[in-house]
């Protein structure tokens, strides 16, 4: 089962990959943001704001930003509150495997509170939903990411 789970992530990542890679983006998601030299596109970013608006927003923030003071700060049931996806907390150090995992399984593994999303959203929309959040890490997180191969 858990080796069966790693693959079809593998293969999710790769096919993504595929799909995504030379970087395609180009023009502005938003002010000041472009995908130019992003694995995603900014056509990605834009439907990644409608799933995460729907899906993420109430606990991760309408921008990402986090909702709570601090994010490093247990809750009463010893579980983590939402954290920021926005560059300013821990998501830059993992890949997209990493992300896409912590998305399809949610908090359950590590006993906190995330619902899991693997049979809630289509491929393309946690893609997608990964693309808007990353579209809020300036440069040099993106680029210490991707130094940390973040792409893997
Ligand atoms: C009900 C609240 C809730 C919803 C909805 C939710 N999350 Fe989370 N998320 C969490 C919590 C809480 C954590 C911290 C891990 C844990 O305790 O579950 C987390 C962790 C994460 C992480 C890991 C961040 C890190 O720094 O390691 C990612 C990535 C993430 N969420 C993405 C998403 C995306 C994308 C969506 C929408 C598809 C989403 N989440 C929806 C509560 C939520």
């Amino acid at each position: 089962m858990a080796k069966r789970l790693k693959a079809a992530i593998a293969l999710a990542v790769a096919t993504s990959l595929v799909r995504c890679s030379p970087p395609q983006g180009s023009g502005e998601a938003r002010d000041g943001i472009s995908a130019a030299d992003r694995w995603y596109s900014v056509e990605q970013v834009q439907a990644g704001s409608e799933v995460f608006e729907i899906q993420c927003a109430q606990c991760h923030g309408a921008e990402a930003q986090g909702v709570t003071a601090d994010w490093r700060q247990r809750l009463g049931d010893g579980s983590f509150p939402p954290p920021p996806l926005n560059g300013s907390a821990h998501a830059w150090h993992h890949p997209l495997t990493v992300l896409l995992q912590v998305i399809n399984q949610g908090g359950a593994p590590l006993g906190g509170q995330m619902p899991a999303f693997a049979d809630r959203l289509s491929e393309k929309e946690k893609w997608a939903a990964i693309a808007y959040f990353q579209s809020f890490w300036n440069d040099e997180i993106y680029g210490n990411w991707e130094q940390m191969d973040g792409t893997d």
